[in-house]
Order: structure tokens, then C-alpha cells, then sequence
């Protein structure tokens, strides 16, 4: 057996903590993030990974059509295939009525959903060989349930968990895919989320709240449940999500 697997959005949060774990695992890891991370290739090289650092804004077409073209070559050894879309961003931030910067909105939808929709077509067509194909696209409770202040956040998250459930029907017997949410994580994304305004997010004291009380999930100990389930036999048996109905 080869496995590959193919990460987004590795230099920080819950993307890293991944990276940190897949990289001591073997196999072949590759990263697609706008900053290589020495440290990732230092720690890959003590543990006989095989690592690809894949530079890439995924805000940006033509960017990831470029890491495409690198990354198409690198899938048709191996028998066992696994694609993660971490990489997000929660912003805007903002009252639908304030929502008028169209390059944030592109943005968020970009890095979201556009290029977990490429990325997964990508893998998925490209890798007719393989004999266990699985993608877990990092969702979000936000996708569920509407939050005020993120009309676009929710809007991204709830696309991917439908783009899930379609890809799923078109790829029944073929691949899994799972639309995960991940709880609520200690990272810089909650940093981004509690230095809001409450004008934009009234429910900023929540978010605040939950740091004061220590409720925010490790990354690490996160990173280990979602790469546990997605080796896991049951994998894809829920297209729709959350990693907190899973056993720690
Ligand atoms: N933290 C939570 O409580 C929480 C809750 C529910 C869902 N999630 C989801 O979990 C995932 C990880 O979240 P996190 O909390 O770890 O977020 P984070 O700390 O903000 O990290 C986000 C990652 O995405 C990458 N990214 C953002 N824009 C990018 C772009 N244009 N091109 C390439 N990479 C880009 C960032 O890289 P740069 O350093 O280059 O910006 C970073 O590596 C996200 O999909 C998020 O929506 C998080």
C-alpha cells in the first residue's frame, strides 16, 4: 500500500497540528499552503516521509491551477488517496448590509469552497488507479446553524456540506467524502473572531466567553480524532459530520 495525502492551509491552527501528525506517519504528505514550514520538512525527513511543500494563495485562479499542474504527477503512484481542505477564513465579518467589499466575499468563497470543489474534482479524476480514495473537507458548525455576522462564513460552509452530498452521489462506490465540522478550536481563527466588534458579531462575548472558560478544543488532540476517523472503517458512512459525535 502508498498513501498520499494532499492537506490545505498547514501554517497554523488545526491545518498545522495535522501536518505535524501526517508528517511522523509515512507515506507521502503534500502541503498546499502560501508558506513553505521547515520545520514540517525537518520533522518528514526524521520520519522517512516523503514531503511536497505546494506554495499557493488559494484566493487566487490562476495560483491553484498552477499547484494543480504540480500536484496532478504526483497522485498516480499510489494506492491509497486522501485529500483534507482545511484552509478557511472566517472573514467577512460583518452585518449583511455592510457586506459590500466584493473582493472579501471572492475571497472567502475562493479559499472555502471554490478551491475544495477544484481540488477535490482534481484528486478524484486523477487518480483512477487507486483502491481507497477518501476526502474530509473541514466544515464548520456555522454551515448548520446561522450565526448573525457571518452571512458569508455560513454561506461557504453550508455550500461545502451540499457539495459533499452531491459529490458523494456522483462517486458512490468509487470515493468517500465527508463534510467534518472540528468543535471549536483553540487558533489564530478564534484570535480573529474574539478581536471583532460586537457591532459586526453580536455574539462576540460567546466567543469570548469561551476562552475565558477554557472550553476551546487543542488543536492537537483535534488533529488526532479527525485523521483517526478518517482512517477509520466507518469513514463516510455520514456524509455530514462533527468530529464531536465521535469518541475521543
Ligand atoms: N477554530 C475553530 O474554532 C473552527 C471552528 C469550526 C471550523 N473551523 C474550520 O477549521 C479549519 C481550520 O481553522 P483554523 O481555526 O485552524 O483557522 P486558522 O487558524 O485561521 O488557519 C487557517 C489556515 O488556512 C490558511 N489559509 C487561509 N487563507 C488562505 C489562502 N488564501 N491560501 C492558502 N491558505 C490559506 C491559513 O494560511 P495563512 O497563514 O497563509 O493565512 C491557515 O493555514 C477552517 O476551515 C475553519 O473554517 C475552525
Amino acid at each position: 500500500m502508498t498513501i498520499i495525502t494532499v492537506l490545505t492551509g498547514t501554517t497554523r491552527g488545526l491545518g498545522a497540528a495535522m501536518a505535524e501528525q501526517l508528517a511522523a506517519q509515512g507515506g507521502h504528505l503534500v502541503t498546499l499552503s502560501r508558506k513553505k514550514d521547515p520545520a514540517i520538512a525537518a520533522l518528514s525527513a526524521s520520519h522517512g516521509t516523503t514531503l511536497t511543500q505546494l506554495e499557493v494563495d488559494l484566493s487566487a485562479s490562476q495560483a491553484v491551477k498552477d499547484a494543480a499542474s504540480s500536484l496532478i504527477p504526483l497522485l498516480k503512484a499510489h494506492s491509497h488517496v486522501r485529500f483534507i481542505h482545511n484552509a478557511g477564513v472566517v472573514k467577512p465579518i460583518s452585518q449583511v448590509q455592510n457586506l459590500t467589499d466584493l473582493n472579501s466575499i471572492n475571497d472567502a468563497f475562493h479559499v472555502n469552497i471554490t478551491s475544495a470543489i477544484f481540488l477535490t474534482a482534481l484528486i478524484l479524476g486523477n487518480t483512477p488507479q487507486a483502491i481507497d480514495r477518501r476526502v474530509m473537507l473541514i466544515s464548520s458548525g456555522a454551515g448548520r446553524n446561522a450565526s448573525s455576522g457571518w452571512a458569508v462564513y455560513c454561506a461557504t460552509k453550508a455550500a461545502m456540506d451540499r457539495f459533499a452530498e452531491a459529490a458523494q452521489l456522483d462517486q458512490a462506490g468509487l470515493a468517500r467524502i465527508v463534510s467534518m465540522a472540528p468543535g471549536i478550536i483553540d487558533t489564530p481563527m478564534q484570535e480573529t473572531i474574539r478581536a471583532t466588534s460586537k457591532e459586526d458579531l453580536p455574539s462576540l462575548e460567546r466567543f469570548i466567553g469561551f476562552k475565558e472558560a477554557k472550553q476551546l478544543a487543542n488543536p492537537s488532540s483535534v488533529a488526532q480524532r479527525l485523521l483517526a476517523v478518517l482512517e477509520s472503517e466507518a469513514f463516510g458512512s455520514k456524509i455530514i459530520d462533527d468530529i464531536r459525535q465521535h469518541n475521543a
